[in-house]
């Protein structure tokens, strides 16, 4: 079960936040008093903890925590001239609009949000309760200064895309994107081992795709490891940054994404 509390010795201002997350999420408020983190996680199995630094998920697995480390660091590789292999096969510039389907750690509505700039659009949808309360949280309120006009124009959205991709009109998005959690983790990427237990594992469908097309007005394009058959989805396989890593791509035609 997840619970919502605060670090130890709160003031009052903190634990007013905790309480109001735990009401508007109808999620239960725990007290902290001395507990011990460890206590928390045997009684609950997770914990969204506020404290003055930010606001955390533990688990057994670690602490889950909104940080545009690995936006940042794509972002500067792209403030100095260098492409991003994300945004090379979604074909993204300014002014576009961007469907991210699997928010995550939101890195990479991040870096999409940079490129499309303040007349794109980027609108992120994750699933998982507690992912989405610590990284719409985030989004707001932390992260360097100069990362938080970027961050606070990403609407992140509460939902399983399946049903939403079913509310939006057809050809409402430029680019549909999908980065589910891979069934073979990529061991490097440590940063998603917090989100992991919290995370919605479905693997995507043919289905998926299909909805996915009708409100794309030019792609749907879907991240997996390297070994994965893309045909298998009804997508054409265009590369990746790395071994590990590669894009499957599915062109809108004209008049195909409106039926
Ligand atoms: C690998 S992570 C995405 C990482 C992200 N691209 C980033 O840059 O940080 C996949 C995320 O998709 C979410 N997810 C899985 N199925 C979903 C669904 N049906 N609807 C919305 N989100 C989903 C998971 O909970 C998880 O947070």
């Amino acid at each position: 079960m997840l619970v919502v509390t605060t670090a130890r010795k709160p003031n009052k201002d903190k634990e007013k936040e905790a309480r109001e997350i735990a009401a508007a999420n109808c999620l239960p408020y725990i007290p902290r008093e001395n507990k011990s983190l460890d206590s928390l996680l045997n009684d609950f199995g997770a914990a969204l903890v506020v404290s003055d630094r930010r606001l955390s998920c533990f688990t057994p697995a670690g602490e889950l925590f909104y940080h545009p480390n690995m936006a940042a660091m794509r972002i500067r590789l792209l403030r100095q001239g260098k492409a991003d292999k994300m945004l090379e096969i979604c074909g993204l510039s300014a002014g576009d609009s961007f469907l991210d389907c699997t928010a995550g750690l939101c890195s990479d509505s991040l870096v999409s949000k940079y490129r499309v700039g303040e007349k794109g659009r980027v609108l992120s949808l994750e699933q998982s309760l507690p992912i989405y309360i610590v990284m719409g949280h985030g989004l707001k309120n932390s992260g360097p200064p100069r990362f938080q006009e970027l961050a606070r124009g990403i609407e992140l959205v509460h939902a399983d895309f399946r049903s939403y991709l079913q509310k939006l009109p057809p050809r409402s998005f430029d680019v549909v994107y999908f980065d589910p959690m891979f069934d073979v983790p990529v061991m490097e990427a440590s940063s998603l081992l917090p989100l992991r237990p919290l995370a919605c594992v479905q693997p995507l469908t043919r289905e998926d795709i299909a909805l996915a097309a009708r409100v794309a007005k030019r792609k749907v394009v879907v991240k997996q490891r390297s070994f994965f058959v893309f045909s298998r989805l009804g997508l054409t396989e265009a590369g990746g940054n790395n071994r590990k890593i590669s894009y499957g791509v599915l062109e809108i035609k004209e008049n195909e994404s409106d039926s």
